[in-house]
């Protein structure tokens, strides 16, 4: 698919079909991650791809599930494939610290202009929604205030590894009208992109 029909279709799906997806298709999405930019390269971006029922059962519920489900369908319970995406610090730090990095610093680790292992997480979360969607899939992410504690319960995630959210992946069920995403919620083109200085 040519990145311009993916872009079109890029959005945040809001229903799924609960038909499960081959395993070779799911490898084929997570696979991006061989792809995905990570200053330094430390590498620190992580997925864990579930697709028991049992457990997808039991993250939608830590998430509220019902908050979202409409018409008696579930929402992030139906999707096939739930992808955990996480960053992880220590690595940033470990890699920041070896001799060709602090070389470049003058011997001390660098100083962050904000948080790269966040920055890398967010980029592997759009490489993997877009893959989704080269594959004629749809995809979208939730995020929830205790998803630290809920992996760590559910997946054991551990205590350094720092979920950023969750991806759901799926083939497209029938959306329910758009809410955030009301065209005069959007933001004027020129408040957005500034050219030459802000
Ligand atoms: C970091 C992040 C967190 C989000 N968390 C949630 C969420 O918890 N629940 C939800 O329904 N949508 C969530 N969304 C989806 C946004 O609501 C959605 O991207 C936005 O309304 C624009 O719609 P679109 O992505 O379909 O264009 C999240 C999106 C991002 C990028």
């Amino acid at each position: 698919m040519e990145f311009r029909e993916i872009l079109a279709r890029r959005r945040m799906q809001r229903a799924f079909l609960p038909d499960p997806l081959p395993p070779d298709q799911i490898e084929r999405v997570v696979g991006v991650i061989r792809r995905a930019p990570s200053g330094g390269f430390s590498q620190g971006g992580s997925i864990v791809v579930v697709t028991d029922d049992q457990k997808r059962a039991e993250i939608a519920a830590a998430f509220g599930d019902e908050h979202y489900s409409r018409g008696g369908r579930n929402y992030i319970a139906d999707a096939p494939v739930l992808l955990v995406l996480s960053a992880n610090e220590a690595l940033y730090h470990a890699r920041y610290n070896e001799a060709d990095k602090l070389a470049a610093t003058g011997g001390t680790e660098v100083t962050w202009p904000v948080p790269y292992w966040f920055v890398d997480a967010g980029a592997l979360m759009m490489l993997v929604l877009l893959a989704a969607i080269d594959e004629g899939l749809a995809s979208a992410f939730v995020g929830h205030p205790e998803q630290k504690r809920i992996f760590g319960e559910l997946l054991g995630l551990p205590d350094d590894v720092v979920p950023i959210g969750l991806a759901l992946i799926g083939k497209p069920g029938e959306d329910p009208p758009s809410g955030s995403r009301l065209k005069e919620r959007q933001r004027a083109r020129d408040d957005l992109v500034h050219w030459q200085r802000w």
